[in-house]
């Protein structure tokens, strides 16, 4: 089975094709740069971008995989959570497409799509398995039963990680979204000069707080001369500090539930020194660790496909009218009544 994903849930147009036997066959991205001026993303304008690129991006990725609309055999799409306007344009086209092409479609649960995205990479996690999802909009530790099968079991109070990151490297003078201009800086920096607070590390659940990180490096900033070095150790004790808080959180989730497969997902799972850390603490609890392929962290459009395929295979599939579900739990989803 063929099918076509189309992410459009943010900023970032990102279009693939998986098939069931062989992979992602071809897949691109448009990272949108009209909202870095503004500091964050204008919902108005990435609307306007997704509706420019997409349908190029489709053709180009049918090119490359050297395949014609009629190789396709469903289209998955991501329904939500993200901006209303953005969903609505990935929507419209796939359901426009499946209608004209007289093929199934599927809208995709954008966190199910991170979730799966380890499962695009060798060798892949199988169920059931214990996950921390980090990306821009949330930070959750998720026991993972089966497809579509979640439970949450703790999750930040307040700004997701990658919010964090973003907020964190604008202070810093660095360009959005920030994450990965901080991770680069960090390199160069001494992690022991500055010490940040913890918080929430003495509770006993599993729910985060970043807020008062972001506001404690706003003050050390404040206090500090920003040379290049200073910018360098704040930089790398901030990922000391959001490591410590993952792996001592993940630790505890790995003991209450005595699960030894331990999947991190999202955009934040591209981060080098969270990685490791991460693997460190896998390896001391003997446990099974798996990342998403790097290209498929952040947002992208094979793992909307991937996850999709999973559904279609199993005879889900939506109805022709176009719905997006902006605020979307991730666990109301059920899974499919029928296996592969
Ligand atoms: O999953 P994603 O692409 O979008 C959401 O669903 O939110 O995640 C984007 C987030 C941004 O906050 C970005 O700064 C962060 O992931 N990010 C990183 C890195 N790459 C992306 N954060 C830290 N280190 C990175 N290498
Ligand atoms: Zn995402």
């Amino acid at each position: 089975m063929r099918i076509l994903g189309i992410e459009s849930s943010c900023d970032d147009t990102g279009i693939a094709i998986y098939d069931s036997e062989r992979g992602i066959l071809a897949d691109a991205l448009y990272s949108q740069l009209s909202h870095q001026k503004y500091g964050g993303v204008v919902p108005e304008l990435a609307s306007r971008d997704h509706i420019q690129k997409v349908i190029p991006l489709i053709s180009a990725v049918l090119e490359a995989a050297q395949l014609k609309s009629e190789d396709i055999d469903g289209i998955a799409y991501t329904k939500g959570p993200g901006l209303a306007g953005a969903l609505m344009v990935g929507a419209t086209i796939a359901q426009g497409l499946g209608f004209a092409w007289k093929i199934p479609t599927i809208g995709v649960h954008h966190l199910e799509g991170h979730l799966l995205a380890p499962m695009l990479a060798e060798p892949a996690p199988s169920f059931p398995f214990l996950a921390l999802l980090i990306s821009g909009g949330h930070t959750q530790i998720i026991s993972v039963r089966t497809l579509g099968d979640y439970e949450i079991l703790g999750e930040s109070l307040d700004d997701a990680v990658g919010e964090a990151f973003d907020k964190t490297a604008k202070l810093l003078g660095l360009p959005y979204p920030g994450g990965p201009h901080l991770e680069k800086l960090a390199q160069n920096g001494n992690a022991k000069k500055f010490q940040f607070p913890r918080p929430l590390l003495h509770r006993e659940d599993l729910n985060f707080s970043f807020s008062g990180l972001k506001t404690h490096v706003a003050n050390v900033i404040h206090k500090t001369e920003l040379s290049d070095e200073n910018k360098a150790d704040i930089a790398a004790q901030f990922e000391e500090t959001i490591a410590d808080i993952l792996c001592k959180k993940m630790h505890r989730a790995l003991l209450q539930t005595g699960i030894s497969r331990l999947v991190v997902a999202g955009g934040v799972s591209a981060n080098l020194t969270l990685r490791k850390a991460l693997s460190a603490l896998a390896e001391k609890e003997e446990c099974h660790i798996y990342f998403p392929p790097l290209k498929y962290c952040t947002d992208n459009g094979a793992m909307i496909a991937y996850a999709g395929a999973q559904r279609l295979m199993r005879d889900e599939k939506s109805d022709f009218s176009i719905q997006v579900r902006p605020r979307w739990p991730l666990s109301e989803l059920k899974a499919p009544e029928k296996s592969a």
